[in-house]
């Protein structure tokens, strides 16, 4: 995972499984952030309904799963502004953990 580019776009997903899971309000508080050199755009459905919201950070090709409005404000710091993943809310499905026996 490549995080060292700039220049970003974080793409939340706005269809029907992700909004009934507060995506809505998760694109809002991305918005909010409002940071430099980051676009924020709703998306339509990223086929990872089950585990919305989803969140997708491009170019470090980084997937969030189950994010909430309040998880926000750690993704903008960590992930956005000092270039470390939250690991807590990486998708397991592309960012499988090395200590999980899952
Ligand atoms: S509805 Fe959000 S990923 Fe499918």
């Amino acid at each position: 995972m490549d995080i060292s580019n700039p220049y970003r776009c974080v793409l939340v997903c706005q269809y029907h499984s992700c909004v009934r899971k507060r995506a809505a309000q998760v694109l809002e508080a991305f918005q909010l952030a409002a940071l430099p050199e980051v676009f924020v755009s709703a998306s339509n459905c990223m086929g990872q309904c089950s585990s919305g919201s989803t969140v997708y950070v491009t170019p470090d090709r980084t997937w969030y799963s189950r994010v909430q409005p309040e998880d926000v404000a750690e993704i903008v710091m960590q992930h956005l502004q000092l270039n470390q993943p939250v690991e807590r809310l990486l998708h397991p499905r592309f960012h499988p953990r090395l200590d999980s026996d899952d």
